[in-house]
Formats: structure tokens, sequence, C-alpha cells
């Protein structure tokens, strides 16, 4: 399992490029199944998340030719509606594939996804809206097996907002018969993303955005070429980590518009920040102030940026709360953070951090995708070296990072250790 080595107390200093969105690299891949026709993706971020999506559609009998960040991508073969519980239980996002092979097959079996370490997360709500429009659902031996000749238009309101299931309704809804309506839908700009490339394969869908997206059924959908939107939560780490070490770093290739709760909480930090079109400058006018903050769906403050944050806080002037609201158990990181020296207390679902002047490098372990993040980040302001184990899960979201940080002037480096 591979290990990631930082010496900290470096600023962060020069220019990042910014990879595609994973979160929305994902539902985009699945819009394949949706269409005869060759759909073709660029900006394609090259993670592990990805690789295991295109392993479960090629599985399926979607045709892939991929070259460097684009993708091309066919279904029209014969495919098999079928997704397995070993390609799904790595990654929940594989339930994707469900509404759209629902609604063009009319019937699929995709494995529940289980557990996941940052807390219960179910798919009651994307079963739900399915049955809403007339599929039968029963689960069987772990699977969602679900049926239905052709799938209507339906009001379907969730009383949760999630972001895949309302990924998953709107792809099943394109080509469902009459009009659905999703009312308290995400409103994340990857739901957005995923809206505008099923429009540009001939889709009918309103109020993308917005938490009502009305979606018009139609009764085919053409393949189109699309570029995939940048990764705003790579973003959000980089700018975190240009903050934390008081760097001064310039990031290229992402859209300013997407982070404005997490530029808002960097400014109240005590950050400098100029953004244009495409690009983002921050470094610090002073003393990191650090700051509380609350998670909750977009476009409030982003439940995958809550772990960084928390790293920064860790060695900032005073003391801050920050609150998770969206998942139950997404604190493993403060565990770890102490190993460094952090000083936070955890009550319910809010943590307390008081800032201490300084981490000290440690060994520790990454336990989620972004708690390792957060990892990388105190390795960074840390005094001395800091390994982090189990470094996997940072491969599947974040593109390159130890070749991104090093390029920034971080002392980073990878190290594979042997499995016995
Ligand atoms: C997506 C993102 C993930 C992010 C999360 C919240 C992708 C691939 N992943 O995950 O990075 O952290 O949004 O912004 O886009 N819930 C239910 N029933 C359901 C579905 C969800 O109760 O059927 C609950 C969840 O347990 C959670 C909340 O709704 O408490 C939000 O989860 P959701 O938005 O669905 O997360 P994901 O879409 O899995």
């Amino acid at each position: 399992m591979d290990q990631l080595v930082i010496s900290g107390g470096v600023p962060l200093q020069g220019k990042v490029s910014i990879s595609g969105a994973k979160n929305a690299a994902l539902p985009l891949l699945c819009t394949t199944l949706l269409t005869s026709q060759v759909m073709t993706f660029t900006n394609v971020p090259n993670l592990k998340d990805v690789n295991t999506l295109l392993k479960l559609l090629a599985s399926m009998g979607v045709v892939i030719e991929q070259d460097q960040k684009q993708i091309q991508l066919s279904s029209s073969q014969s495919i098999a509606p079928f997704a397995s519980y070993d390609l799904v239980k790595t990654m929940r996002a594989s339930v994707l594939v469900l509404g759209p092979l629902l609604t063009r097959f009319g019937e699929a079996k995709v494995s529940l996804p289980g557990g996941c370490a940052i807390g219960e997360r179910p798919v009651d709500l994307h079963i739900k809206g399915l049955q809403a429009m007339g599929a039968e659902i029963e689960i069987e031996q772990g699977y969602i097996v679900a049926h239905a000749k052709k799938l209507k238009g339906a009001r379907i309101f969730m009383d949760t907002v999630t972001v895949t299931g309302t990924e998953n309704l709107m792809m099943a809804a394109v080509l469902a018969e009459g009009t659905t309506v999703l009312e308290n839908a995400a409103r994340e700009p990857e739901v957005v993303d995923l809206a505008q490339c099923l429009i540009n394969m001939g889709a009918k869908i309103k109020g993308h955005g917005s938490d009502v997206i009305t979606i018009e059924g139609v009764t085919q959908l053409g393949g189109t070429a699309y570029s995939i939107m940048p990764d705003r939560i790579e973003t959000g780490t980089f700018l975190v980590a240009a903050a934390a070490t008081g760097g001064d770093v310039l990031l290229q290739g992402t859209r300013a518009h997407s982070l404005d709760a997490v530029l808002d909480k960097l400014a109240e930090a005590n950050a400098l920040i100029d953004v244009t079109e495409d690009s983002i400058r921050i470094r610090m006018k002073g003393v990191n102030h650090g700051v509380s903050l609350r998670t909750a769906p977009y476009p409030a403050f982003p439940t995958d940026m809550q772990a960084q944050f928390m790293a920064m806080n860790a060695v900032a002037h005073g003391t801050t709360v920050v609150t998770e609201t969206i998942f139950e158990n997404r604190f493993m990181h403060v565990q770890e953070l102490r190993r460094l020296g952090a000083n936070i207390e955890v009550e319910g679902n809010s943590a307390i951090i008081r800032g201490v002047p300084k981490l000290d490098g440690a060994t520790v372990m990454a336990t989620d995708l972004r708690a390792s993040a957060s990892l990388v980040i105190a390795g960074l302001i840390a005094h001395g070296e800091t390994v982090i184990d189990r470094i996997y899960h940072l491969d599947r979201g974040y593109e390159c990072i130890e070749e991104k940080l090093s390029n920034l002037g971080a002392n980073i480096k990878r190290r594979v250790t042997e499995v016995h």
C-alpha cells in the first residue's frame, strides 16, 4: 500500500492546473447508457473512481476508447443491465447506472452499495423515486432488481437533498413517458453539468440549478461531445493548502463561481483572493484567523471541504467550530489530526478546534477521500516529517496530487510499500 511522505513547513508558491471534476465525470459517463450513439467526453480526470466506473460500464458491454483525457463510449451493442457487488462495493456512485439502465432497457439489477466509512448513506430515495415513476423494485440477495415496461413521468419530492439521487432520477426521467418534476432537488454544479450534457443529447430539462427540476421525457437521445467541468473540490483543496501554508498560488482552469461559499470562508480566514473567468489567485494577508463553518447542500458550504478547513483551523488564531450536517460519521480525520498535535474536541456533530502554534509530523492513516486531503494539508503545515498511510483513498479523487504539490514547492513523495 502506498504512502505519502511530506516534509512540511514550505509555503506553496506557483501555478496549478485543476482537473475535470470527479463528481461530474461519474454521472456524465453513465449517460452513455441512455443512447445507442457515441458519447465523447473531454477533460476526463485520471482517477481510480473514474476507472472503476469505466470497468463497470465495460462489464455491461459498453465499448470504450480512451486517449489521454478524452474518452469515447458506445452502447450500441447489446448491454447486460447488471452491476455486480464486486464493482459497486468499491464505489457508491456506481448506483448511478440504475436510472439510465431501467429507463432505456426496462430492467436493471444493481448491487446495493453497502456500508461506507463516512456514514450510513442509504439509496432509498433513488428507489422511491423510480417506484413513483412506475418501476417495480425488489431487493433480492443484496441487489436492487428493477423492472418497468416504460417509466412514467411523476412528481417526486425528496425529503433529503441528495446529489446522486437527483442525478439518477433525472437520467431516468429523460426517457420516461410524460413530465417528471423533481422537488427539493440538489442544486450542485455537477447536477447542472449533467443536465447540460443531457440537453445536448436532446433531453428536455428545465430548472436545473434550482430545487425544482422539470423533465419532459423524449423517445430517444443522441450522442454528443461534452467537456467535463473543473473539479471544485480539488480547487478548494489547493486553495486551503495555499492559505494554510501562507503561500501564493494561482489555480488555472477552474470556475470561481462554483465555490462562492468556500471563497467567502477563505476571505474570512484572512486570505486575499483574485478571480478571473477561469482562474483564482490566493495569498494570505497576514495571520490565519481560521473560520467556523457549517456544512449544508449547495450553495452552502460543501461537506467535501470540511476536513480540509479543519486542518487549516488547527493552526489558526483562536477557536473555531466546524459543524457537519450531511453525514453522521465524517470526523474520522480528527483523531489523526490530533496525532499531529491539533487540539480538537468533538461534541455531537460539531468539532471545536482550538488553534495551536504548530503541528508536528507523525505517521497518520487516511480513512476516506476528503479526510486524506485534510491530512495532506496538515502534513504540509506540520514541522518535520508526516507519513500518510492508506493513500489509495486519495487516488480515488485527486489526480497526480503529489506531482501538483511538488510543482508548488512542497516536499512530498510517494513511497511504494510492499504488501506482505
Ligand atoms: C455526493 C457526492 C459526495 C458528497 C455528497 C454530499 C458524488 C459522486 N458524490 O454523494 O462527494 O459528499 O454528494 O454533497 O457526487 N441520503 C438518503 N437517502 C438516499 C440518498 C441520500 O438518506 O437515498 C442521505 C445521505 O445519507 C446523506 C444525504 O442524503 O446524509 C446526502 O447524500 P447524497 O447527496 O445522496 O450523497 P451522494 O450523492 O452519495
